[in-house]
């Protein structure tokens, strides 16, 4: 039962909200940040008190009324640096629950204050694979295994919700996520320059001066279906041990190195906020390239993805292309979209770092190898 202080708590921060929310529209990270911290009361949220024992911190799915703590608990661990802004700002946090597109554990520390997350986000409606992440522990309630409990209760709700598995992003700025990630399934990819110099890991031994690196790492949770794919000549062998190894029954065709010929079908997502892009080839054409280096022509931009779907029987050719465009692997995700994925990947202004992550498992290691071996 919540107590009537901190039900009349609640009622403030909801009127301070709605009264914020009216004047301000969509809000980038920085200003949703010092907005959490103004709306949200410093004296009752903004640092909390750990809990004398871990085991009285309950793990549970998030819910629309905890849009709040949650945005002030990103403000705790990334100040206002987060690069994910939806997750200082209550109101699409809200959205995102009601929409079904976000499906959380967190950890509840008592009376609502949320001192843990970790998120499934649904990228596609036919996707049977799902996106796992926006991992984080409160400064104050670190050490104490809520990670794993988190992680517990996100593989049932992945479970619950039908999905047979989870793509997942362990950051390279510390050893942490890589171990844990490796715990429960393979690396698959290697993004590099993946997160902005400016992420600050508030209260962690962390030095991020310039973008660093994130794994693509997959948790299976139930048996995949049998499909066909057309697996790309110079990515085969590479390719069949991932399968391998996250479980998936494929059946490997040969690409073609022929052109396919018409137009292309693309949709690009750039994120202003993260200098990045994602173009997802629905169908490869002849003008892919240029569609490719009109995205590089973006001055802001640092990192291109291209999402390959791998139906795609003229793969090999594309795969060409956008080698000569200066792009290497980057990962496949199983059941990413309505298909398999194959992402390949360009740093703008690559540096010696963006080549030397500091990578904690083998498995890192050897996708690295590959990495450094495909830019020859
Ligand atoms: C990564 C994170 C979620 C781990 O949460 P947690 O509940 O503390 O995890 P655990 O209790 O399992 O501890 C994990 C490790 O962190 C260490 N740790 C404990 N307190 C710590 C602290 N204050 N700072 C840094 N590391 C700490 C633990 O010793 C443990 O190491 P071990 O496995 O070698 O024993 C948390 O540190 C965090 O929110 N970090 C900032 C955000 C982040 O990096 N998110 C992941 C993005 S992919």
């Amino acid at each position: 039962m919540e107590s009537g202080q901190v039900r009349a708590r609640r009622a403030l921060q909801a009127s301070r909200y709605r009264q914020h929310r009216a004047h301000a529209g969509r809000l980038d990270a920085p200003a949703a940040a010092a907005f959490v911290k103004t709306f949200v009361p410093p004296t009752h949220a903004l640092r909390w008190e750990p809990v004398a024992e871990a085991s009285q911190v309950e793990v549970r799915r998030l819910r629309a009324e905890d849009a709040v703590q949650l945005a002030a608990c990103f403000e705790r661990c990334y100040g206002s640096t987060y690069t994910y802004p939806e997750f200082y700002d209550p109101e699409c946090i809200v959205d995102r629950i009601v929409e079904g597109s976000l499906r959380s554990a967190v950890a509840d520390a008592g009376g609502g204050r949320i001192v843990g997350h970790i998120g499934l986000t649904v990228r596609h409606k036919h996707a049977i694979c799902v996106e796992a992440g926006n991992s984080v522990v409160d400064p104050a309630f670190r050490g104490h295994r809520l990670l794993a409990r988190l992680g517990a209760l996100l593989h049932q709700l992945c479970v619950d919700d039908g999905f047979i598995g989870y793509h997942h992003y362990p950051t390279t700025a510390h050893p942490i996520m890589q171990r844990a990630a490796a715990a429960v399934g393979p690396e698959m990819g290697l993004m590099l320059a993946h997160i902005p110099a400016e992420t600050s890991y508030q209260e962690m031994d962390v030095r991020v001066r310039e973008r660093i690196a994130a794994l693509i790492s997959y948790t299976p949770l139930a048996p995949a279906p049998r499909r066909e794919v057309f697996a790309p000549t110079r990515y085969a062998t590479l390719v069949e041990r991932l399968y391998e190894q996250a479980r998936f029954p494929r059946s490997l065709r040969s690409a073609s190195a022929d052109p396919k010929g018409g137009s292309a079908k693309v949709t690009v997502a750039r994120s202003e906020h993260r200098r990045s892009s994602t173009i997802t080839v629905h169908q490869t054409g002849d003008d892919l390239d240029s569609i490719v280096e009109r995205e590089l022509a973006q001055a802001s931009l640092e990192v291109l993805h291209v999402d390959l779907l791998m139906n795609e029987p003229h793969l090999d050719h594309t795969i060409d292309v956008l080698h000569r465009q200066g792009f290497v692997y980057c990962g496949l995700l199983p059941e990413f979209l309505e298909y398999d994925v194959l992402r390949m990947q360009r740093v703008t202004r690559p540096t010696a770092n963006t080549f030397r992550p500091e990578l904690a498992t083998d498995g890192g290691r050897a996708l690295l190898r590959e990495i450094l071996a495909d830019r020859r």
